[in-house]
């Protein structure tokens, strides 16, 4: 290795005498500096080449290399029969000039916490890696082909504010493809930016709505019984789905997400118990409180949804990156404008949320014909987005950006990363249609 070599050299040249000790530590520091800026220079034809981010070890690979190594199989199409089976959550980010799919100017239907480039967030890297699976090719995402597919259905997003993200992220991506704007629209006139239950956006033109319904741990967050201690101020029924799960049951897809909200502090520490049947369980831990509400998740989607009618997606866990701290104690991610091929950011607590939900759902989607549902997979997809967070352009144009100690390296930036999760959710969805429907030939004519 040349820094090595570098070290020996300079070594030697010490016990030669050749050069003053401060000559050689001179010649050292530019041969660093050379090594250095050679990386770098790497890194950038990387990027500007379209290739992927290497890694550590695949650095070294280049230089020995040099992208020889290019000799990649033929992928087949996800939507065709060969890609039966692919699994698209197994890939690499790649560079793509083509993306993002829309600008966040355009779309009126986003937070403005998550407008980061108009919040002032200068880089523009991380709205343009697309997501490649390694053994098969996504259909280009297609709002109005999409569209069309929900002509007349509902499509709800339940979950925390990471799911509220994703939906709005896939409302940006409808709405690019409808020229009028003003045919959609929230059913009851309720702004986006308003904290509501739910949210129900129609597209006039499809007759389809596309809904968000905050319910961030799925289960049922309610009064205690009658009697219970002081410090109970309230209790969540794991065996109990949230209230409004009425108006998810029939819709045509439904899109889960829980997590964010499953610990300590946003529980117990609050005064949130758990409660099975009319006991509250205080010794009851969050993890088990948590694996609880999944099996109540997927009790409902065997005993209560309709399967053939209603397609259920359940998406994994997507993984915050604070460094030197977390969101309360001065954790940053403003200065990630690369994707990682490593995870090391990614706390070891994800990969233990990741499963205790894995475990359930594969349980669950082993166990009978009633319970069919899709799992979107992103969390190690998403482990490596470490630049795709709001992190200090969160406040709105006037006030981004935030104090240096005051970030939010667990939403996401639109157009960003949830765009990605969305033109997985289309694929699958296609998939589906294609099956019912008509042949994959058939399809590919039509695209
Ligand atoms: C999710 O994807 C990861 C990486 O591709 C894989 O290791 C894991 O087994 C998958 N989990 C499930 C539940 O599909
Ligand atoms: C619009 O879609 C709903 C289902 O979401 C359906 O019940 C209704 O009949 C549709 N209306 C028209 C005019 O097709
Ligand atoms: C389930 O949905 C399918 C497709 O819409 C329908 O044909 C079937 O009758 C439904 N089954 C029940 C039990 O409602
Ligand atoms: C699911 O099925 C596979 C193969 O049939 C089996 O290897 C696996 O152990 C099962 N998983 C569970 C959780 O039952
Ligand atoms: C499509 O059908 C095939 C075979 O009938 C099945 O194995 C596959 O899981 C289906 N895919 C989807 C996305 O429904
Ligand atoms: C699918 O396509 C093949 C030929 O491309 C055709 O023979 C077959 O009947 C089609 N199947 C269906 C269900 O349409």
């Amino acid at each position: 290795m040349p820094i090595f070599e570098a070290f020996e050299a300079f070594k030697r040249f010490k016990r030669l005498r050749l050069f003053e000790p401060s000559l050689g530590v001179l010649g050292f520091f530019l041969v660093a500096v050379c090594v250095i800026c050679c990386f770098f220079y790497l890194d950038y034809r990387a990027v500007a080449k379209g290739y992927r981010v290497p890694s550590q070890s695949q650095r070294f690979l280049w230089l020995k290399l040099d992208g020889s190594s290019s000799s990649e199989i033929k992928k087949v199409d996800f939507l065709s029969q060969e890609g039966q089976g692919c699994d698209v959550f197994d890939g690499d980010w790649v560079w793509d000039e083509t993306y993002p799919l829309y600008e966040s100017r355009d779309c009126s239907f986003l937070d403005e916490g998550f407008r980061c480039t108009e919040n002032g967030r200068p880089d523009l890297f991380y709205t343009k890696w697309r997501w490649q699976p390694k053994h098969c090719n996504l259909p280009r995402f297609d709002g109005k082909v999409m569209l069309e597919k929900l002509q007349n259905k509902r499509l709800v997003f339940v979950g925390d504010s990471i799911g509220r993200n994703q939906w709005e992220s896939l409302l940006c991506m409808l709405a690019s493809a409808v020229p009028n704007k003003d045919s959609i629209y929230e059913v009851n006139g309720s702004p986006i930016t308003k904290h509501k239950g739910f949210l129900v956006f129609k597209l006039k033109d499809y007759n389809c709505t596309v809904e968000y319904y905050r319910a961030p741990f799925l289960v049922l967050q309610s009064r205690p019984p009658a009697g219970s201690p002081q410090n109970i101020k309230t209790t969540l029924k794991l065996d109990q789905m949230d209230w409004n799960s009425i108006r998810w049951k029939d819709a045509d897809l439904v899109v889960f997400n829980t997590g964010h909200w499953w610990n300590y502090e946003k529980t117990v520490r609050g005064g949130c118990y758990f409660q099975e049947g009319e006991k509250v369980k205080m010794e009851m831990t969050v993890e088990h409180a948590y694996q609880r509400s999944i099996e109540t998740v997927m009790q409902w989607i065997h005993n209560k949804v309709n399967t053939s009618k209603t397609k259920v997606f359940f998406r994994t866990f997507a993984p915050v990156h604070f460094r030197g701290g977390d969101w309360k104690t001065g954790g940053s991610c403003h200065l990630e404008t690369l994707p990682e091929l490593g995870t090391s950011l990614v706390p070891s607590e994800t990969w233990e949320q990741f499963k205790i939900v894995s475990d359930v759902l594969s349980a669950y989607s082993n166990a009978s014909e009633g319970t069919k549902f899709d799992i979107l997979n992103i969390t190690s997809m998403t482990a490596r987005r470490k630049d795709g967070h709001s992190s200090l352009y969160y406040l709105g144009p006037k006030e981004s950006p935030a104090p240096i100690h005051r970030q939010d390296c667990s939403h996401w930036c639109l157009p960003g990363v949830p765009d990605a999760w969305n033109e997985l959710l289309y694929a699958v969805f296609l998939k589906h249609c294609i099956n019912h429907t008509f042949n994959s030939s058939t399809y590919e004519a039509q695209v």
